[in-house]
């Protein structure tokens, strides 16, 4: 029996060895002075990947921990759901638990939000913020990012957070260009790291917010944050200096090595090369044009044993998904992701037809 996957999931993403080795140097305190710079790189290394000014954070805790961030800085009152799967569901749910007004626009899953529909609900609206998940992981929608931005910059009270957990990365996001607030991400998906961090940026406005919104909570209260980083350099509590050295490590593989055009169109190469396959063999489950560039959910039309291709899978050592919650069986997932490679992602497909004998 295997233990050990090359994996093809939705994350964690396969983390390269070089990556890995990061997280077993010594370690350095959070207090010393050593921790600044260190930082400092990683901060503008993500100004670069995200196009942007605007502060970065970095929180120890998963992307769920940033949105929860995001609902509790930036909403006084009420909050507007972008939905059309089960993390923009999460969104709703977090909003819930901390006691905050929503509402929600609603399209079935596996469609996409358009900006004529976030138009009219705006209009009609009084909200603090509107939350969108740019790539939807549970149905392999990639939202009109672009054009829900440009309805969104026609209010500008309105605090717009975006969840890029599952693009960021992989995908062009110019978080500046866009008038995006709280953009976030975690480490175990496009960026190819460990699971354990939640990476995002914040804009002045959102801080604006922040001043009016009480009880904004502790470990991720966003001002407390911005004065630890403009006062020391520092975080307010521990971080996870591993996973720090690792980041830093991957930025320069992604910025330096590969580069950032080079990696969006790798991404772009393998979202492709995944739908095609996916038109041809079985159908895909996510409405076109609508398609997303890191993960492709195929629809089941063959009505195969999805549970059995995993497991034949695991056998040659590769791990996919079977579905996401409610949809276990309509479809299977394929992330092409991270630092996977075309060719990976090739073999994978090869595999797959050998085991279900599809030509
Ligand atoms: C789009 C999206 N948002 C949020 C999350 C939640 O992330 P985490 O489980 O790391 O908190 C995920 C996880 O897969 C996701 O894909």
């Amino acid at each position: 029996m295997k233990d050990q996957f090359k994996l093809f999931i939705p994350g964690p993403t396969e983390v390269r060895e070089e990556i890995r080795k990061e997280m077993a140097r010594p370690l350095i305190g959070h207090r010393s002075k050593e921790i600044s710079p260190l930082l400092e790189g990683i901060h503008s290394k993500i100004q670069q990947l995200l196009f942007i000014k605007n502060k970065i954070f970095i929180f120890t805790s998963s992307s769920s921990g940033f949105m929860e961030a995001a609902i509790r800085n930036c909403v006084k009152k009420k909050v507007l759901f972008l939905s059309g799967g089960a993390f923009a569901e999460r969104w709703e749910e977090i909003a819930k638990a901390n006691g905050k007004e929503v509402e929600a626009l609603r399209v079935s899953w596996g469609h996409a939000l358009l900006p004529e529909m976030v138009e009219e609900k705006l209009k009609g609206g009084d909200y603090d913020a509107i939350s969108l998940v740019h790539n939807e992981t549970s149905t392999g929608v990639m939202h009109p990012l672009k054009e829900i931005a440009e309805v969104v910059k026609r209010y500008p009270e309105i605090c717009f957070l975006v969840d890029a957990v599952s693009s960021m990365g992989g995908v062009k996001i110019e978080v500046d260009k866009l008038g995006i607030d709280v953009i976030l991400a975690g480490s175990q998906k496009c960026l190819a790291l460990p699971p354990g961090l939640a990476i995002g940026a914040v804009s002045e406005k959102a801080f604006k917010k922040a001043e009016q919104v009480q009880n904004r909570g502790y470990y991720f209260d966003f001002l407390e944050h911005l004065k630890y980083w403009e006062e020391k350099r520092q975080t307010p509590a521990t971080p996870s200096i591993p996973h720090l050295f690792a980041l830093n490590r991957q930025l320069d593989e992604i910025l330096l090595k590969e580069g950032l055009e080079n990696r969006f169109k790798r991404h772009q190469e393998m979202a492709s090369f995944v739908q095609n396959w996916a038109r041809e063999k079985f159908a895909l489950f996510a409405a076109e044009p609508y398609l997303s560039n890191t993960v492709t959910a195929v629809k089941n039309v063959r009505e195969i044993d999805i549970g059995k291709l995993r497991e034949n899978l695991r056998e040659k050592g590769k791990e996919i998904d079977g579905g996401y919650g409610k949809l276990k069986g309509e479809y299977f997932r394929i992330a092409h992701m991270g630092d996977l490679q075309l060719s990976e992602i090739k073999e994978l497909l090869l595999d797959i037809e050998q085991i279900l004998k599809v030509k």
